[in-house]
């Protein structure tokens, strides 16, 4: 469809979600003609607000996120608030009552996107009174999306699929997982398979190993109570590193189509080799920060953060080896890390290539720089290559061919959320997490929080302000591997 149609729902609308991601959204899919110009947003909430109070609150995010001043009114006229109690049958009606409304003024057509940006306690429940007081039942198509995290761990993740799946079908289902929406994650399945120059190469004849690095300089912030029951693991390893791993492992798709894929990246969790409790500590280091200083400011440790626990045995960083037991990967590891409080906020690939047989240039003994790609994925967007070039008069240099800054335009292309969102206006869900792929990365991860909890391994702390705890080093060292770029 070419501009779609729809009224879109946001449960949680005065949320930070909304403020800081949807609402911004909206408006550049409004002003870039890419949804119809009649579109409706309803947003829904615990709080009294009125319409009036709503729309301010849209124009102060816009305004914000776009560096914005011009006249938002015509716009924002679009916005209606309804005041709403998740338990309550009769706020469903009510909302049923008004969207029936605008459906008739915005001639949307019946088709409903319902944008559950909220507590995840509520989901299930949201799901299925939407179904049960008939506001799914229109002539147009329904949607859900689900923000994460999708459930704490297998079982409440089945849990909430099945709460979820009595009233919506697995294709009415979009469970974001914004890494997908980035334009770089999903550059690299166009960089592996439109490039002669990657895809003969791409296996473990050629790849030494494969390493995921997310790193950010933010703390936990105000999201202590969230943060201690969640952890590294299940905020960023669960869903974020192991798609990305995904993506990076699987096979060539038969067609460019959702069901293909997907099936593909289901195929690379399945071949995860599991990593038992008792293994774990092979595989695994979870790190917390402790104070330190970065950019002359002094930060304090994580213990020491509000909602925190003093003695909190939360992991605020992951590093991990994963190996995938199929023909093109068996013994290529792939490393991944993340962490907050880090030395820098960047995500990257470094895909490190095998040491030719025999280099001529290099004596015995003496290491080659190896050749890598690079895919930066944030803050910078771009590729560079490691080659060794004859250079200023020597043998054999290594120098880098970068395509970044000047090539990929970081201002114009859309962000992660408006496009996941266009993407469902559309129909499309190959950019969001099937449950198979939710319920495969849980199973993945499962054990280690088991382990974890257990004390079966060692919580490392770092400063503030590192790369990390040395222990993530030695888990490469084992392999004769290092971080690389090393500078
Ligand atoms: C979210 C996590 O999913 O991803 C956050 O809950 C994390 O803790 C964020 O900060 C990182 O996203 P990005 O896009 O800034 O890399």
């Amino acid at each position: 469809e070419k501009h779609p149609k729809a009224i879109i729902v946001i449960f949680g609308a005065t949320g930070d979600l909304a403020k800081r991601k949807l609402f911004p959204s909206i408006y550049r899919l409004v002003e870039n003609n890419k949804i119809s110009q009649e579109f409706a947003v309803v947003g829904v909430g615990r709080r009294p607000w009125s319409n009036d109070e709503f729309r301010n609150n849209v124009s102060d995010s816009i305004q914000t996120a776009m560096k914005e001043s011009k006249e938002l009114d015509d716009f924002t006229s679009h916005f209606y608030y309804h005041p709403f109690d998740v338990t309550n049958p009769t706020s469903y009606l009510e909302l049923n009552n008004l969207l029936n409304n605008l459906d008739g003024t915005y001639e949307t057509e019946g088709n409903r996107v319902f944008f559950l940006a909220m507590a995840p306690e509520f989901f299930g429940t949201i799901a299925q009174n939407l179904k049960k007081q008939g506001l799914t039942a229109t002539n147009g198509w329904s949607r859900i999306v689900i923000e994460k995290p999708f459930g704490h761990d297998l079982p409440s993740a089945q849990k909430l699929n099945q709460e979820i799946r009595e009233a919506f079908n697995e294709d009415q289902i979009y469970r974001i997982d914004h890494y997908l929406g980035k334009e770089m994650v999903q550059n690299i399945e166009v960089i592996r398979f439109s490039n002669a120059l990657f895809e003969p190469l791409w296996n473990n004849r050629y790849i030494s190993n494969i390493q995921i690095t997310s790193s950010e300089t933010l703390g936990v912030e105000d999201r202590g109570r969230y943060y201690e029951n969640s952890g590294a693991l299940r905020d960023m390893v669960q869903n974020h590193m192991l798609q990305m791993v995904a993506l990076l492992a699987m096979e060539p798709p038969i067609k460019l189509n959702t069901n293909e894929i997907r099936s593909e990246k289901v195929k690379v969790l399945r071949a995860l080799r599991a990593v038992s409790e008792d293994e774990v500590k092979d595989y695994f280091i979870r790190g917390q920060y402790s104070n330190g200083e970065l950019d002359g400011k002094q930060l304090i440790a994580y213990r020491d953060e509000n909602n925190v626990d003093d003695d909190s045995q939360t992991e605020t960083y992951v590093a991990g080896k994963l190996l995938i037991d199929n023909f093109r990967w068996a013994g290529v590891p792939f490393y991944i890390r993340t962490g907050k409080r880090m030395a820098a906020k960047s995500t990257k690939i470094v895909v490190q290539f095998k040491d030719i047989p025999m280099n001529l240039y290099y004596k015995k003994g003496e290491t080659v720089p190896p050749n890598l790609l690079i895919i930066n994925i944030q803050p910078d967007e771009g590729i560079t290559l490691h080659l060794n070039v004859k250079k200023d008069g020597g043998n054999s240099k290594p120098v880098k061919l970068d395509l970044s800054n000047n090539f990929f335009d970081g201002i114009n292309t859309p962000e992660a959320y408006e496009k996941l969102l266009y993407d469902c206006m559309r129909g499309d869900a190959t950019n969001f997490t099937h449950w198979d792929e939710v319920a495969l990365s849980w199973s993945f991860v499962d054990p280690i929080s088991e382990a974890w909890k257990k004390g079966k391994a060692e919580l490392t702390t770092y400063p503030s302000g590192s790369m990390g705890p040395k222990e993530a080093d030695e888990l490469l060292k084992d392999d004769d591997n290092e971080w690389l770029p090393v500078n």
